[in-house]
């Protein structure tokens, strides 16, 4: 059997969580309270609901604010359910991102009819035992090749850069990391641009392009004669880009290349990651993540710190 779809009520008035609750019972649907839109935000948070029905006016935080919030990272399914029923009040909910408007006075059956059609028009199985995927965020990898131009990599082109970031962007309303190629001249520039464009996030590095020969056959040693290198060896290029490029963007910056120790995630942190990646190194010791994780909290209680957000950026460069 698929998960029962688990609807969220935000609405400051109970007699609409009671009308509601009882047709949602009725349709074998769960469901939980949100009486402001504090308790909106921190319930959408440890509930992970579904679908919410999202009041407008609310105490403490409006629903417009709730909406403009939970779109900042997450694509659950909102219907906005409010008693402000102008056509730019309903324009500016759906702009906002909510998936469908029911003005009050409403009747909870064509709640419920609606409930159901969006929840089926976004591919929502479980009546059929099949669940939906998720995703929380999205990385576009600006390494791959643009085929319609000649196979050029997007993320070595300041103008694809941009064009594809954007286009990511204006097509989802989940946080979009970029990740950055190490094969440009200037990756600061490479950086600024993605992040003019819309990137959330940006992580960093990709593979730098390699070669080996078999001296023996004197044959190229990868199929494909030249492609990535990973592992320790990049791990200097990776953490000067990192360092250049969090000193030179505002969005959070996530730190790759030859992460294989807590002391190496530690440099990069240094360097101003917010977050790292650990790729390579899960192939050479599998328990890598484990003892890079017990690492840092180590060397945080070693040097006082309270949180690894208190040694991010702090690079010592004077004295
Ligand atoms: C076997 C392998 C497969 C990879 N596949 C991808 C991929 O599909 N997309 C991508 O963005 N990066 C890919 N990478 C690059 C890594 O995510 C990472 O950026 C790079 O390897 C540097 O980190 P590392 O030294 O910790 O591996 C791959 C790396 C390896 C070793």
């Amino acid at each position: 059997m698929g998960k029962t779809p688990h609807i969220l009520i935000c609405d400051d008035d109970p007699v609409i969580h009671e009308s509601l609750g009882l047709y949602l019972k009725a349709e074998r649907f769960d469901f939980s309270s949100a009486y402001d839109g504090e308790q909106a935000l921190s319930m959408n948070e440890s509930v992970q609901p579904d679908l919410i029905i999202l009041d407008l006016m609310m105490p403490k935080i409006s629903g417009t604010d709730v909406c403009r919030e939970i779109r900042r990272f997450s694509s659950v399914p909102i219907i906005m359910l409010t008693a402000k029923g102008e056509e730019i009040d309903r324009v500016l909910g759906l702009e906002l991102g909510a998936d469908d408007y029911i003005v009050k006075p409403f009747s909870p059956r064509e709640v419920i009819a609606r409930i159901k059609a969006v929840l089926r028009r976004l591919g929502e199985k479980t009546q059929q035992g099949r669940s939906i995927l998720r995703f929380d965020g999205l990385e576009i990898n600006i390494s791959c090749p643009n085929v319609k131009k000649g196979g050029v990599a997007f993320g070595t082109v300041p103008e694809m850069a941009a064009a594809v970031t954007r286009a990511v962007r204006e097509s989802t309303h989940l946080p979009v990391i970029v990740k950055l190629s190490p094969n440009v001249t200037d990756i600061v520039t490479m950086a600024k641009v993605v992040e003019d464009n819309g990137a959330h996030a940006i992580s960093l590095i990709n593979t730098l392009i390699g070669m080996a020969i078999d001296v023996r056959t004197r044959r190229p040693k990868l199929g494909n004669i030249i492609g990535g290198l990973s592992g320790p060896a990049i791990k200097p290029v990776a953490l000067r880009m990192v360092w250049q490029v969090a000193s030179a963007v505002r969005v959070p910056v996530i730190g790759i290349g030859g992460i294989g120790t807590a002391e190496d995630a530690v440099e990069f942190l240094l360097a101003g990651a917010t977050a790292v990646q650990v790729g390579t190194a899960n192939f050479y010791n599998p328990s890598a993540v484990c003892e890079i994780l017990t690492g840092i909290q180590k060397y945080l209680l070693e040097q006082g710190e309270q949180s690894v957000q208190s040694i991010i950026g702090t690079l010592r460069l004077e004295g």
